[in-house]
């Protein structure tokens, strides 16, 4: 009964959830990457839409079949990613940023393959700062309740409660990465911290990973929502 009731809970909620690595092109064959394999986000989705939850899935340039259920919105660079995010969090009960967003992108991609040059053995290229998604939807006025990730190599709980504050995130989940810990693994681990609670939840495989954070998230939203 208590699993029923639970499950009833997640029926009705819309949920907008990023995940995957951004890549920022250089020219038509060269990008810049980073190595998340966008499994936790797309563990997260697949767990709130089992739930009943509604899920619309913004995903980066990744080898993952589209969970059962789940609307999927394939983008490639952050740009990209910010303007579905744009168009899609006023609509949505809860957004999840479980996205690797590339902090910066090329300052002017070049139309064609940039070619070597005999006599130059520098390349120097200019990269300007991306826009802050998660950051950007915490600030609007018809905001949604707001999930961040924080991935760190080290002083994992002291960054992620600075993170959360900075951008005015309802919750972080924190993960250690590096060392073959968090990214390209089966396995994970998180720190769950709103501005009242902070709960670790430990080592396990990311789907039921997600399911223990989406039950950490359904009590904050019943604490918010009174
Ligand atoms: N994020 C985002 N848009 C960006 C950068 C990050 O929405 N341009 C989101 C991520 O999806 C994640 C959270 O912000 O939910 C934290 O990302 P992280 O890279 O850990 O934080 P940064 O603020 O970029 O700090 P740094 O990389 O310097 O640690
Ligand atoms: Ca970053």
């Amino acid at each position: 009964i208590a699993e029923t009731s639970h499950q009833q809970t997640w029926l009705g909620k819309k949920v907008l959830i990023t995940a995957g690595p951004t890549f920022e092109d250089l020219d038509p064959v060269r990008f810049i990457g980073n190595r998340s394999s966008g499994q936790m986000g797309f563990a997260i989705a697949a767990a709130a839409a089992q739930k009943g939850a509604e899920v619309t899935l913004i995903a980066g340039p990744v080898n993952l079949d589209t969970p059962t259920g789940v609307t999927r919105i394939n983008v490639r660079s952050a740009m990209q990613m910010f303007s579905q995010v744009q168009a899609h969090y006023a609509s949505v009960d809860i957004m999840i940023g479980a996205a690797a967003v590339a902090d910066y992108r090329l300052a002017q991609p070049s139309s064609h393959k940039i070619k070597k040059q005999p006599n130059q053995d520098e390349l120097t290229l200019t990269l300007i700062k991306n826009p802050d998604i998660i950051a950007w939807v915490a600030q609007q006025v018809d905001k949604p309740y707001v999930v961040g990730f924080a991935a760190e190599t080290q002083q994992l709980a002291d960054y992620a409660r600075q993170k959360r504050l900075q951008k005015g995130l309802d919750m972080i989940c924190a993960n250690q990465v590096g060392d073959g810990q968090g990214f390209e693994v089966d396995e994970n681990a998180l720190l769950v911290m709103t501005a009242t609670d902070e709960v670790a939840l430990p080592k396990q495989a990311k789907y039921s990973l997600a399911v223990a954070l989406l039950a950490q998230l359904r009590k904050q939203l019943d604490i918010t929502k009174g």
